[in-house]
């Protein structure tokens, strides 16, 4: 950057010195002989101030001719004002204009969201959605650190896979040379190897299901991390995910205290996020349903609804755990206690947001897993490399799988997956 540049964040250091801003004009209003322009630059927003005596008169017309979302740089002197956003305003001398800017489509009106969707490309320079992604990529740094500083080695799983992590009804299939490829739903099978080489690994990605649902939770496209430790048993499974859910929720409160203020989040929600997380099983689940009303059926899985009305009983996550072997994907290790079951664990985070964590033990024994893959009707052939783990050395292991867009809409107090990642890919939009 030239001397005396800088952006709207940094002003703050500047005060009472000369500089130079390069951003979007986002509002302007004038009265008498004083304009006032309100210039945004993705780290902020700033009031710039000129007076008709202490501005060259083109400056001065300028101010009046620039129409909203030009691209502009200011210079001027940064004044402290505790009234002003950021604490600062600009003593405007001079204007410069990159683009003059058409007429903008998203006004500061109400606009229908099928509108901003369309126009999804210029929404996201609106406030409310700057402060999202900024949220978010908070988010994605908190989830990366808290697995670096603990010892966990990244593994990038691939994306083009032979076989179905999740059940066979999600998959985009694509030609691969001839043979049957589909976009990976779950880096899974790929870290359980993996952490039998590094012992503790986790995967970062792009995820893809075929959902064919329209609900407020589901993408086509979503990023997950994935954790898998080798030893681990379900209960070091809950408690890693409590630990890691606990730290990044205290890290996006503390470095994201501007853009929960813009998404108006109820910060104290967030602040009842410690540990202990309350454990409740799947059966406890079903019974505290029924007395609020509910008619899931034990041996179901629980849908939205029953997610939504459970996860508004407790003020932080629950973690339920041992689900039904038969509602859930054919890896999962099944309880000792009661084969029925599955040692499994999905967390749900409160305020009705439902399911974003889902985990479990998995099968390390090579023939209970081989009967599983053919009870569920998936070909052994491509599930050969994954039957070897379980031939050399095999233990116990274990990890989870957390959506990134479902945490994005928990953390940020929003209603809907859609507005949490910067293109959403859904049900009949591929669009911008
Ligand atoms: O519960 P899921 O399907 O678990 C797995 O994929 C495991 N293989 C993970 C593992 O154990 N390594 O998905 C995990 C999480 C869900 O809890 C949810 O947050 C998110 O991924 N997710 C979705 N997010 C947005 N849109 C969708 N269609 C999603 N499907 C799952
Ligand atoms: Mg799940």
């Amino acid at each position: 950057m030239k001397k005396g540049q800088t952006t709207i964040r940094e002003l703050k250091n500047f005060v009472g010195q000369p500089v130079t801003v390069h951003g979007w004009v986002y509002n302007k209003r004038s009265s008498g002989k004083v304009r006032f322009l309100i210039l945004r630059d993705g780290t902020g927003y700033l009031q710039c101030v000129a007076f008709v005596k202490d501005v060259p008169p083109e400056v001065f017309d300028l101010m009046d001719r620039v129409t909203l979302e030009s691209s502009v740089s200011v210079t001027g002197t940064v004044r402290a004002d505790s009234r002003a956003p950021g604490g600062v305003e600009l003593s405007l001398s001079d204007l410069r204009l990159h683009h003059l800017a058409e007429e903008y489509p998203i006004g500061k009106k109400e606009h229908g969201t099928a509108f901003l969707m369309e126009n999804r490309h210029l929404w996201l320079r609106s406030s409310r959605q700057v402060a999202i992604l900024r949220t978010r990529s908070e988010i994605v740094q908190a989830f990366r650190d808290y697995f670096y500083n603990r010892g966990f080695v990244l593994v990038d799983s691939p994306i083009l896979t032979p076989a179905a992590c999740e059940g066979t009804t999600t998959l985009f299939e694509t030609d691969y040379f001839g043979e049957k490829a589909y976009l990976s739903q779950s880096g899974q099978l790929y870290l359980e190897p993996a952490c039998m080489a590094l012992g503790k690994v986790y995967c970062f990605g792009p995820t893809f299901r075929a959902e064919k649902s329209k609900t407020r939770r589901h993408l086509m496209e979503f990023w997950m991390l994935e954790p898998e430790v080798a030893f681990a048993t379900l209960d070091d499974v809950m408690e890693l995910a409590e630990d890691f859910l606990t730290e990044v929720t205290a890290r996006v409160l503390d470095r994201c205290a501007e853009e929960l203020k813009v998404l108006e989040r109820d910060t104290s929600a967030l602040e009842r996020v410690q540990k202990p997380f309350p454990r409740i099983s799947y059966k406890e689940a079903v019974d505290r349903l029924h007395a609020l009303g509910s008619d899931i059926a034990f041996g179901d899985d629980f849908g939205g609804d029953d997610e939504t009305i459970l996860t508004k009983q407790f003020d932080r996550p629950v973690m339920v755990h041992r689900y039904p072997s038969a509602v859930k994907a054919f890896y999962m290790e099944p309880d000792p206690q009661d084969p029925s079951l599955a040692l499994c664990v999905d967390v749900l985070a409160p305020e009705g947001y439902g399911e974003i964590i889902g985990g479990s033990e998995r099968i390390h024994d090579h023939d209970l897993l081989l009967q599983r893959i053919q009870e569920h009707n998936l070909p052994v052939s491509a599930f050969q490399w994954y039957l070897d783990i379980r031939k050399y050395g095999t233990v116990r292991h274990g990890g989870f799988g957390i959506g990134l867009e479902r945490t994005v809409a928990w953390l940020c107090g929003l209603q809907h997956v859609r507005e949490t990642i910067p293109y959403p890919r859904m049900l009949y939009k591929l669009y911008p």
